[in-house]
């Protein structure tokens, strides 16, 4: 079957630039078009010189002539898809104004995370929610703050046993910033407590994931818990930390709450798409690890789905309280090729 074309909205940045690598060979999309500022209009992408990533920018991909963010010229470059990562206030408006010329956007900026009619979509965690834009032609679905996606993961495991309130201090890359984002004599041997509308973000982002979702009315439901974040930002170029604290309704051995992150699997639908990590968890049981240097790219198979698990250990127990470290990836799982998954899910369910 032909490929979908599809759109990079703001290609040139951190998150554009990985929708490029995941969508490289991919087996049901190919790049049609990319956006940038108006600026740049008319330029072809290699001669931007944006392009930081360690991976090979596809030659016929650097010779696609950027267009400016405007829904009319996107949607006459023919494609029906369009993968965002625009600033929140350019998105906001854009992303409407291409769903509505048909185009079905999966976006990763902030501005319509929260939209009733809207997927917050992680699909190992709520696929289900992706039935929300079954039979609409242009729609948006996005996925999470890339420090919640994370967390929303780990938390999916054990929200069985019962949780009353999540506790998480974050320790974020960089790159979690853009590009050229934190400048470096702010953050070079330095910390950062400080990132702005993160912590609101998390706080309402995992309530609307982790919720639940009624197929009748095609509505999600608000978890009643309440999380409690601290968000950092730290000298490390890929990667956010989490050091996290949930209480639990009752207590559990730390025992059984690691049998349920080796366990975690995902849906049937989700684990043979071609970006879903085989493993959305993976357990460190080394009293050192996760670690950035070494975890950060954690996910199998290596040519789609790395990054793209997230690593848990030091799972603790006091009480009713469970204390474990997450890993994941912000540009990867937070962003670019977990926003290709969600896309995948839809073109599994014939929604595209
Ligand atoms: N970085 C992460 O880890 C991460 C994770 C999840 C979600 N996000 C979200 O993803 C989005 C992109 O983040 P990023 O880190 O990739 O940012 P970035 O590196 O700063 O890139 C921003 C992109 O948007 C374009 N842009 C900037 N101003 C524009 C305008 N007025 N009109 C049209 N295009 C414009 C830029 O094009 P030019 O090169 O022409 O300026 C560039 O392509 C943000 O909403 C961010 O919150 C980021």
């Amino acid at each position: 079957m032909a490929k979908k074309k599809v759109a990079i909205l703001g290609a040139t940045g951190m998150v554009g630039q990985r929708f490029i690598e995941a969508l490289t060979d991919h087996p049901y999309f190919e790049v049609g078009a990319l956006v940038a500022s108006a600026k740049r209009e008319g330029g072809r992408y290699e001669d931007t010189g944006r392009w930081k990533l360690a991976s090979r920018l596809p030659e016929e991909v650097g010779k696609l002539a950027l267009i400016a963010p405007d829904a009319d010229k996107v949607a006459a470059s023919g494609v029906r898809i369009a993968f965002s990562a625009l600033p929140s206030d350019v998105a906001a408006g854009l992303e409407r104004d291409l769903a509505a010329k048909g185009i079905a956007v999966f976006s990763n900026t902030a501005s319509h995370r929260m939209d009733e009619d809207v997927p917050l979509l992680i699909p190992e965690v709520n696929h289900e929610t992706i039935g929300m834009v079954e039979n609409k032609k242009g729609f948006i679905v996005t996925n999470a703050n890339c420090s919640t996606t994370g967390l929303a993961v780990p938390l999916k495991v054990i929200q069985p046993l019962g949780i009353r309130r999540v506790f998480v201090a974050t320790y974020q890359a960089i790159s979690g910033a853009g590009y050229p984002g934190v400048p470096s004599l702010d953050i070079l041997a330095n910390v950062i407590p400080y990132i702005g509308k993160e912590e609101e973000k998390m706080q309402i982002e995992v309530k609307k994931i982790l919720g639940g979702y009624d197929p009748g009315s095609k509505t999600v439901k608000y978890a009643d818990f309440e999380v409690h974040p601290s968000c950092v930002r730290v000298p490390a170029v890929d990667g956010h930390l989490e050091a996290v604290e949930v209480e639990l309704t009752e207590r559990r051995s730390e025992r059984e709450i690691i049998e349920l992150f080796e366990g975690f699997e995902s849906p049937k639908e989700v684990r043979k798409l071609p970006t879903a990590p085989q493993k959305p968890v993976i357990y460190r049981r080394e009293p050192d690890r996760p670690q950035h240097r070494y975890d950060v790219d954690a996910g199998e198979p290596c040519d789609r789905a790395w990054g793209m698990a997230v690593s848990v250990g030091r799972v603790r127990v006091m009480g009713n309280f469970v204390r474990f470290i997450l890993l994941s990836h912000n540009t990867r799982r937070g962003a670019a090729p977990g926003s290709v998954l969600n896309a995948e899910l839809a073109y599994s369910r014939g929604y595209l």
